[in-house]
Parts: structure tokens; sequence; C-alpha cells
């Protein structure tokens, strides 16, 4: 699959038809809010989960030497916190060009902590994305991480804003806080 997104997001959804467009935010867009929206809450999603797989080429990387950002991956009985936020549909041009490398606007049911259950979108990046990296070890990701910065800036500060921002949330992530750690190490010795 080609590698720029953005024209295959475009026509993926009729969001004219919803009365509300939410969306959930489980990466940068929890720490990185630059985009206009009605209102936000916490809320999860359920069987995802949080992993470095993606590769960055453009915001946290370069193409020579690609970094590693967030996608989700399916697995049983799990549940991913984040954020959830009501936007319009006219926020999805800036969206869409920001995630163009390799991620793809799916719907899903987002769990608002209010109790209340919302059809939403989440980009994720495939298994079959031409960025796409796949798994890793602790040490071999935050290895990557270490040594890569793009035009965003440092891959590290990605995962330390992350972090944070989860931490802030009281989200425990034990995948992003144990790239963390190593990173941490890697920074003290
Ligand atoms: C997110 O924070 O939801 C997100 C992560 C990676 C790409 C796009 C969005």
């Amino acid at each position: 699959m080609t590698l720029d997104t953005q024209s295959l997001n475009k026509d993926r959804q009729d969001l004219s038809k919803l009365d509300e467009i939410w969306l959930f935010g489980y990466g940068s867009l929890i720490y990185k809010v630059d985009f206009r929206f009605i209102r936000s809450e916490k809320a999860h999603i359920l069987g995802y989960e949080r992993r470095f797989w993606q590769g960055s080429h453009d915001h946290r990387g370069i193409p020579e030497k690609p970094g590693r950002v967030l996608t989700l991956v399916e697995a049983e009985g799990v549940r991913c916190g984040g954020i959830a936020f009501q936007v319009s549909h006219d926020v999805f041009d800036h969206l869409d060009h920001r995630e163009k490398n390799g991620y793809l606007r799916y719907e899903t049911v987002l769990h608002l902590d209010s109790g209340r259950e919302v059809k939403g979108l989440v980009y994720t990046a495939d298994a079959d994305n031409d960025a796409y990296l796949g798994e890793a070890s602790i040490a071999e990701l935050a290895h990557q991480i270490y040594e890569c910065t793009g035009p965003s800036g440092p891959n590290r500060e990605y995962v330390y804003d992350l972090a944070a921002a989860l931490r802030a949330n009281g989200e425990i992530d034990e995948h992003v806080f144990a790239i963390e750690r190593a990173l941490l190490v890697m920074e003290n010795t």
C-alpha cells in the first residue's frame, strides 16, 4: 500500500451522515492537540493495544533513518485508554496530512468515561503499509528511538511527551513506560 495515505483517507467515511463526529486519540493526538475540537473526555477502546511498530519517515525520523511511532495492534481482552475528541469534519484535512505516513482512519466504538458509547474514528497503521516496521524487543525499540530524529524533533521526545500525558490521564501502559525507562538509562550512561 502507498506510503502517503492522505488521499485514501479523504473518501473513507461519509462524515456528513454522522450527528456527532468523535475521534479517538491514543498517541500523539493526546499530547499534540493542534486541531480544534468541540469537547474532549477520557475514553477507551477494546481489543487493541499501543505498540511502537510503525516507522516514521516524516516526523520523528527521515527516510534513510526512520524513527518509531505508535500504532494499534489487536489483542484479546485488552483495553487501550486515551482521549475522545468531538470534532467537526473540517479537522480531517489537517489530520490526514499530519498522519499521512501509513495511517488509515477506521470506525470503532469509543467507551467514554461518562458512560456513553459512541461511534468514532481512530487512525491506525496496518502491517501492510510501506512504513510499517513491526515487532521488536523493548531494547531494540529504545535504541532505534534514541538514535532517531526528524522534522518534528527527537524521537525520544515523542515517548517522553506521551508517557507524561498518559500519566496525567491516569493511564498505565507498560509498553510505553518500559521504553521510557530504557531511554532514560541511555540518557544517563
Ligand atoms: C493518535 O494519537 O491517535 C494517533 C497516533 C498515531 C497516528 C495518528 C493518530
